[in-house]
């Protein structure tokens, strides 16, 4: 696949106006498409200022900024989209609503076209399943602000052509992102290996061992995390984040380890969403003084540690199952939410011994199914093995 591939975006809203940008950067000609008729000359003024100010700081000449923009075009009805050779799906995340629009898609194209889903939390699997040609549809799983996050999560579905993976794999490295590979499976990977930064955190705060600020200085300081768990959830939006986690535990059939905190809903029922209503976990008004963290090191070292086993206990566990290699499962975490190290990698100098004891401790101490060792970690410290 190259760049003379006939590209469209369906959706242009956050996510399909910045994959839309980024394939009309990798030199394709792309059509946007919207059901609401105002979304798409919207998402295009958005873009042109956008290239105005690249072409303001002097990352891009104006020549340049014209051309990738005339590669845009918009298109007013599904049908002027036959004849693409790749759709990106980025509409509402909705089963029945996307379903339908596969169907209708996949009526209208070649039959090699390639389907690919934004979505983040559906099944691509059961999207396909709308399909007759269910072999040619794909994951792509963009993180925002797209054109600016290398990591693309490329998730097959179980009938997914294997020759339409490493295509997909191909063409996201000529746009210059990171692919990974993984499993249809929820949360694919960083929605999943994820929850115990935002879960664990919330736990160690519901208990009183902490407050918020000296749980994210814990992170940070001694962790190297660029946020802490807190100030991370207040700018992704309390709404997002417990929306993400709800979902990923429905999905996992309410496995107690991904369950969701009455803390975090109850800063949504009260409108504390985070930066975006002023008020989360911490207050955003002119003038507000934010608290000191503890200094007790202990105390900061006993934070990060529960937390991070917690996060290499999922990684670890996603390895076990299958879901995604060592190599995609550490580049996941590093490229797309920019944790300093790879899980693995980080389990491996922290001793995978310890990290083992300590989830034992742990799930000793509450009696909790939460705290389970993966059997991968338990056999890998049997047999004195390390993952690099
Ligand atoms: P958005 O609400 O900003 O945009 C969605 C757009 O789709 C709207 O303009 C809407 O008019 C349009 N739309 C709805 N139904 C349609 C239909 N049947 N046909 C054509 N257009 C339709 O949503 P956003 O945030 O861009 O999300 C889109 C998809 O990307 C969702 O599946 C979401 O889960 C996924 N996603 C979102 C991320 C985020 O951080 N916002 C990150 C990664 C994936």
């Amino acid at each position: 696949m190259d760049k003379s591939i006939k590209v469209a975006v369906i959706g242009a809203g956050t996510m399909g106006t910045g994959i839309a940008q980024l394939a009309a950067q990798a030199g394709h000609a792309v059509k946007l498409f919207d059901a609401c008729a105002d979304a798409v000359p919207k998402a295009l003024g958005g873009l042109e200022k956008t290239f105005g100010k690249l072409v303001e700081k002097g990352k891009l000449t104006t020549d340049a900024a014209r051309t990738i923009l005339g590669r845009l075009v918009p298109s007013a009805d599904l049908k002027d989209l036959a004849g693409s050779d790749l759709v990106i799906e980025a509409i509402v995340e909705d089963l029945p609503v996307k379903k339908k629009l596969f169907a209708d898609l996949e009526a209208l194209l070649p039959k090699d076209a390639l389907l690919a889903t934004n979505t983040s939390s559906l099944s691509v699997t059961a999207i396909a399943g709308a399909c007759a040609r269910p072999e040619r549809v794909i994951g792509l799983h963009f993180f925002n602000p797209a054109p600016l996050l290398p990591l693309v999560e490329v998730v097959p579905g179980i009938v997914t052509d294997a020759s339409v993976a490493a295509d997909s794999m191909e063409l996201m490295r000529t746009w210059g992102k990171t692919p990974v590979i993984c499993k249809d499976t929820p949360g694919f990977i960083v929605n999943r290996v994820a929850r115990p930064f935002y879960g664990e955190a919330i736990r160690i705060y519901e208990e009183g061992l902490a407050d918020m600020v000296t749980i994210d200085h814990a992170m940070k300081s001694i962790g190297g995390f660029k946020m802490g768990p807190f100030e991370l959830m207040d700018l992704i939006g309390n709404d997002i984040n417990f929306a993400v986690t709800k979902s990923v535990f429905e999905a996992f059939f309410f496995d107690p380890r991904y369950r969701p905190s009455i803390t975090q809903q109850r800063q949504v029922e009260s409108g504390r969403l985070g930066r975006k209503s002023g008020r989360g976990y911490f207050d955003y008004a002119e003038g507000a003084v934010a608290a000191s963290p503890s200094a007790d090191q202990e105390l900061l070292r006993d934070i990060l540690s529960r937390i991070l086993v917690m996060l290499i206990n999922e990684a670890v566990e996603a390895l076990h199952l299958g879901i995604a290699s060592r190599d995609d499962l550490d580049l996941a975490m590093t490229k797309g939410v920019n944790y300093p190290k790879g899980l693995l990698k980080w389990a491996d100098e922290k001793g995978l011994d310890l990290c083992l004891a300590t989830l034992d401790g742990l799930q000793a101490e509450y009696g909790e199914d939460r705290y389970r060792p993966s059997p991968l970690l338990r056999r890998m410290v049997r047999e004195r093995r390390t993952f690099y």
